[in-house]
């Protein structure tokens, strides 16, 4: 195979594979803002792509998918359950996220991590053709810099990360601290969501390696005595803005979210959530404030509908299952007993759909609940203000969401306030027409101002830079 210029590595490749009824294997591309945005590059760039296709034990050749060369990586039914379901979703997941749940420490499952990493570091290095440019997504691959700097010393690389990075005195509790961070630092460009992102990442350098940092850069020392620059900061990823504008716009869409808004017996507010189903996202926060409500009488159930989608994810790691079982309880619990049998509390679908489908679903509520007790970004966030194309509609917003940062006019919330979260969900139900224009102006301006194309440049400049003062030849 020929090898490429560019190289992204992320732990899912950018496809799903199906298997229609007469065996016959389609590959389809995944929803998701990053395969869009690296689109043009890959493109320009006869880029590669390092994944693994989703499947235990699958086996497949590299393959060119719409231009870009896909290079499948293998993980056996054990790698997927010890360093996708363990390491990286049952100890770094959650310890990232402010230990919302426990994180687990495992050596059997911090052994996998350290051979699957190496497996995609493989991977990369055998792609990349002499001096080429390789960009590793996410906290799956926190090993693979360093990895990939010892196999290929010519590569400029780059990393990203899409979670947050916790405060030093919680990722203090990480059993191999060390190694993950030197990990990190075997990249030129080490890209974070938030500026406090990248803060708690150079203090843990600092804390625990000692190494020197200045604003943005840290200085890595090498082996034969002399040292390196890598760079450290913000680079808050978006969304295909201007697709999600033209799906608001496609009068099919429009008349499919009035259609929504029927079916639910044309309430007064829909209000609605849409998330991974994850502990992280705050989603009981959000049903306990709602079902409060109902309960005070300060919302009617004629007046407003929550209509919740809460998509399958990690189905297989217990604390996913519990919160599962949590929500559906809850959920319960407050149709049960708020529900008229012409109108329901709370409409819960554990369920995807296709982007059409969601564009529909934010242009038909009056307001969008995004509740996170800790998120990297939040797109869900971005999606909502890109599609109000009417300039319509009121986003109540955690503060502990990287979007906050940006959506400086979304009702800002801090969701273990449940009497605040109340008060925001009420404010948002009544807040008159040119609050909302007024509000959902300057959102949107940002967001179509910063899309995912504009990070993917940002991000990719400034790896650019890096290799030019570094001295070598692309
Ligand atoms: C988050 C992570 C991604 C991950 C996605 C879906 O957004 O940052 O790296 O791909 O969740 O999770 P999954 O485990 O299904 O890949």
């Amino acid at each position: 195979m020929t090898k490429a210029g560019f190289v992204v590595v992320a732990n899912r490749l950018p496809v799903d594979r199906i298997v229609g009824a007469d065996g016959e294997e389609i590959w389809r591309t995944s929803p998701g803002g990053l395969v869009t945005a690296l689109e043009p590059v890959m493109r320009e760039t006869d880029g590669a792509w390092v994944g693994w296709p989703g499947q235990a034990d699958l086996v497949h050749e590299p393959f060119d998918f719409d231009g870009t060369a896909l290079i499948p990586v293998t993980l056996s039914a054990e790698d997927v359950e010890l360093y996708y379901e363990g390491f990286s979703n049952d100890t770094i997941w959650p310890l990232y996220h402010d230990v919302i749940a426990a994180p687990r420490y495992r050596r059997v499952w911090w052994d996998a991590y350290v051979r699957v990493n190496e497996r995609f570091a493989r991977a990369a290095a055998d792609a990349a053709s002499e001096g080429a440019t390789v960009w590793v997504q996410d906290y799956q691959l926190q090993l693979v810099p360093k990895l990939l700097r010892e196999l290929r010393p010519d590569l400029t690389i780059g990393y990203f990360h899409h979670i947050p990075f916790p405060a030093y005195g919680l990722y203090s509790q990480l059993p191999w601290r060390r190694q993950v961070l030197e990990g990190l630092l075997g990249a030129d460009v080490i890209g974070f969501q938030r500026v406090a992102d990248a803060g708690n990442f150079a203090r843990a350098v600092r804390r625990q390696l000692r190494f020197e940092t200045k604003a943005t850069g840290i200085r890595v020392p090498q082996e034969d005595g002399s040292s390196r620059v890598a760079l450290a900061r913000a680079f808050p990823i978006s969304i295909d803005t201007a697709s999600y504008v033209e799906m608001a716009r496609r009068p099919d869409i429009q008349a499919r979210a009035a259609e929504i808004r029927e079916s639910l017996g044309n309430p007064k507010r829909i209000l609605l959530g849409v998330d991974r189903l994850d502990y992280t996202k705050g989603i009981q926060h959000r049903l306990k404030a709602f079902g409060e409500l109902l309960e005070d009488g300060r919302i009617g159930i004629e007046d407003a509908t929550l209509v919740q989608v809460a998509s399958p994810s990690r189905e297989r790691v217990q604390a996913y299952m519990e919160l599962r079982d949590e929500i559906e309880l809850a959920v319960a619990r407050i149709n049960g007993d708020r529900d008229t049998l012409g109108h329901t509390a709370i409409r819960y679908l554990h369920q995807g759909f296709p982007r059409e489908e969601m564009v529909a679903l934010y242009l038909a509520a009056d307001v969008m609940l995004v509740t996170a007790l800790r998120d990297g970004m939040n797109l869900v966030a971005k999606e909502y203000v890109a599609s109000r194309v009417d300039n319509r509609g009121t986003l109540v917003l955690s503060e502990f969401a990287g979007a906050a940062d940006e959506l400086g006019t979304a009702l800002r919330v801090n969701p273990h306030d449940i009497d605040a979260l109340k008060q925001a969900i009420v404010r948002a139900v009544e807040m008159p027409s040119a609050e909302q224009g007024r509000r959902m102006r300057a959102m949107r301006r940002k967001v179509l101002d910063n899309d995912v194309a504009a990070w993917s440049h940002s991000f990719l400049d400034a790896l650019e830079a890096s290799r030019t003062t570094k001295g070598s030849t692309p």
